[in-house]
């Protein structure tokens, strides 16, 4: 059960410097906060960037207020791939992705229910801290939302700032290699302590989000329609840098896009609401089989443009 009540979103523990700051979709940095104990610990986490567990949904539903958004979503998010989740507007993939890592309870009112677990670790365990759970899984978002007052460099390291406990070389060299990384590195070396993050295009500023959300080190990354804001060159860098990504992360993108969900993913899951309005998982299977031939109409009716 992953019940989040009203009281249990807006009354989180007090912020201590332990912890990385979320991003919240709106740019705004939402204000890190950590139990004294640290039970989250016991997430599989990936320090030396290496292998990154999967994530098992099981039975997931979720609301807003009373409102069911999604009922009972069942897939698996396999390590070292990419998972694509298309579907109509309002079908509810952002929510559904939003619930992989507790982002979902920041909404006021927002609650879950079922189970998600990484690496067979349940992440809505009572005693599991939210804030680092979405450091091992970590959200990259449909606009890029660099804090605006920061230079490039503190952009990426202003997780591991709060955390605390890095001298500067070591955050240098951590900002360097998420850079590098995240493929903007060659694009900004001459300038990451002096310019800011705002000052970059549209392309380079989701390249820095996403250096941001791998310097400190997750498992997975989560990205919600991440080039819905990009020209076709800065998509194209965004998909070759996913591409290159997986190696190291367990990926899974929300796309409206069906050639970029079949240029990049290796399975896709198709969500759909229906006259209820409430969003549900119609097929799910290797990206290949999805887009040739899908099990259901629905699928192949929405992947050939008939709705949506
Ligand atoms: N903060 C919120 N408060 C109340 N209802 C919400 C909130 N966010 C989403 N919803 C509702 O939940 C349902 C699913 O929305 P969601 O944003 O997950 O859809 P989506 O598939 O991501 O759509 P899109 O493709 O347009 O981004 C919609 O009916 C939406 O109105
Ligand atoms: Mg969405």
């Amino acid at each position: 059960m992953l019940s989040h009540s009203k009281e249990a979103t807006t009354n989180l523990p007090p912020a201590t410097d332990s912890a990385p700051p979320v991003a919240a979709p709106n740019g705004t940095p939402t204000t890190p906060t950590s139990p004294t104990r640290d039970p989250a610990q016991e997430v599989p986490d990936t320090h030396n960037g290496g292998s990154g567990p999967g994530l098992q949904v099981r039975d997931l539903s979720a609301w807003y207020g009373e409102r069911k958004a999604i009922e009972n979503v069942s897939l698996d998010i396999d390590p070292h791939h990419v998972t694509a989740i298309i579907g109509p507007s309002g079908c509810g993939k952002s929510t559904m992705i939003r619930c992989l890592n507790r982002m979902h309870e920041v909404v006021r009112t927002a609650r879950a229910d079922g189970h998600v677990s990484l690496n067979g670790q349940n992440i809505y365990a009572a005693e599991m801290d939210p804030v680092r759970v979405r450091r091992v899984i970590g959200m990259v978002f449909q606009k890029p939302n660099p804090f605006p007052m920061m230079t490039i460099f503190e952009n990426v390291v202003a997780g591991l700032r709060l955390q605390g406990g890095y001298r500067a070389r070591e955050l240098e060299q951590i900002a360097e290699r998420a850079l590098v990384q995240a493929a903007l590195w060659d694009e900004v070396k001459d300038v990451w302590k002096k310019a800011s993050g705002v000052s970059l295009s549209g392309g380079q500023q989701q390249r820095l989000c996403i250096a941001r959300t791998l310097a400190v080190q997750p498992a997975v990354v989560l990205m919600d329609e991440p080039c819905s804001a990009l020209d076709p060159i800065a998509t194209y860098r965004i998909e070759e840098l996913i591409t290159e990504l997986k190696r190291d992360y367990t990926i899974a993108i929300v796309t409206h896009n069906m050639q970029q969900a079949s240029r990049v993913s290796d399975y896709t899951a198709f969500m759909l609401a229906e006259a209820d309005r409430i969003g549900r998982l119609v097929e799910f299977g290797p990206t290949s089989k999805i887009f040739t031939n899908p099990s259901e109409r629905r699928t192949e009716d929405y992947i050939t443009g008939r709705f949506g």
